[in-house]
């Protein structure tokens, strides 16, 4: 336990990400007890379909239409919170993608978009947000259990969520004093956009090889996450086979750990 946690009863929260996949879940599982919530993404029309399929409950919902991985992009998100009076207690950093394939072989601009927007967004969001969170407040971070080892053919992507998580728990230790949760949530494979987005033009794609043993339902990952959020816990691992994988690659010798990727790629 880092902190006090963060209730979730009337939170006012900005979800990124939530036009699909675990941040439109985020926003279902939050809309029942939510005061307010601001769904971030670029596609307005998902969006808003997320936004209808919530009217009946009584969380005020905003749709903020932004490319985050973009300066302007992020300005924009805070020029939205102010122009509407906005004050939110809880940030979901959720937005992210991955490339599957060789990082030689891959382009210039989705590493670049990569970076920006699972590192430089989530970073810069959270700089920005942190002064007119309203305490209890909460940031709660998706990194991946990617985040705990080295993957050849999902190299940036594995890097990036390494910061996210490195990231997470400082911010979770510097930030409990005054009364501001930290949540780290490192899903395994979960069946949402993210393969079709990190698929490749020329139809790259990655090894799914033992996959199945750790795969859960988004409702479950997300569900996972705001318990964790709620007890203050400072990094989640949904899934019993995720958490228990996550303790087995931390632990692993690095030099076991570089036989079994050499391994595992030769086989790709
Ligand atoms: N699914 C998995 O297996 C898995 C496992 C571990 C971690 N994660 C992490 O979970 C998080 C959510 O991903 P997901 O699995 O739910 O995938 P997803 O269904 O592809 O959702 C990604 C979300 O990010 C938004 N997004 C992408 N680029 C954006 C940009 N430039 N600006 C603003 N929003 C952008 C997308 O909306 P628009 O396209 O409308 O912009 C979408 O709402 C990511 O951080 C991912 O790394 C996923």
């Amino acid at each position: 336990m880092m902190a006090n946690g963060f209730p979730l009863k009337n939170c006012r929260a900005v979800i990124t990400g939530a036009s699909s996949g675990l941040g439109a879940e985020f926003a279902r599982q939050l809309a029942p007890q939510a005061a307010t919530l601001v769904l971030v993404a670029r596609r307005a029309e998902a969006l808003d379909a997320v936004k209808k399929e919530l009217l009946g409950f009584p969380a005020l919902i905003f749709c903020c239409v932004v490319d985050l991985a973009t300066d302007v992009g992020r300005n924009e998100v805070l020029a939205f919170l102010d122009a509407h009076g906005l004050n939110p207690n809880l940030l979901i950093n959720n937005a992210g993608m991955g490339d599957y394939g060789s990082f030689a072989s891959s382009t210039t601009e989705k590493t670049r978009t990569q970076l920006e927007l699972n590192i430089t967004a989530l970073t810069m969001l959270t700089h920005a947000v942190l002064p007119m969170l309203e305490r209890p407040g909460g940031v709660l971070n998706v990194s991946s259990l990617a985040s705990t080892l080295p993957m050849p053919n999902l190299a940036v992507y594995a890097a990036s969520k390494a910061y996210v998580t490195s990231f997470s728990e400082a911010l979770a230790v510097e930030l409990a004093p005054q009364n501001i949760t930290v949540t780290c949530v490192c899903p395994g494979p979960t069946p949402t956009n993210f393969s079709k987005t990190a698929k490749r033009a020329d139809g790259t794609d990655t090894n799914r090889e033992g996959q199945g043993l750790l795969r859960i339902s988004p409702q479950r990952v997300v569900a996972e996450a705001l318990a964790a959020l709620q007890q203050g816990r400072a990094c989640v691992f949904p899934g019993a086979g995720v958490a228990i994988a996550s303790l087995f690659f931390r632990l692993m010798p690095r030099g076991l750990m570089r036989l079994l990727l050499l391994w595992r790629h030769g086989k790709e």
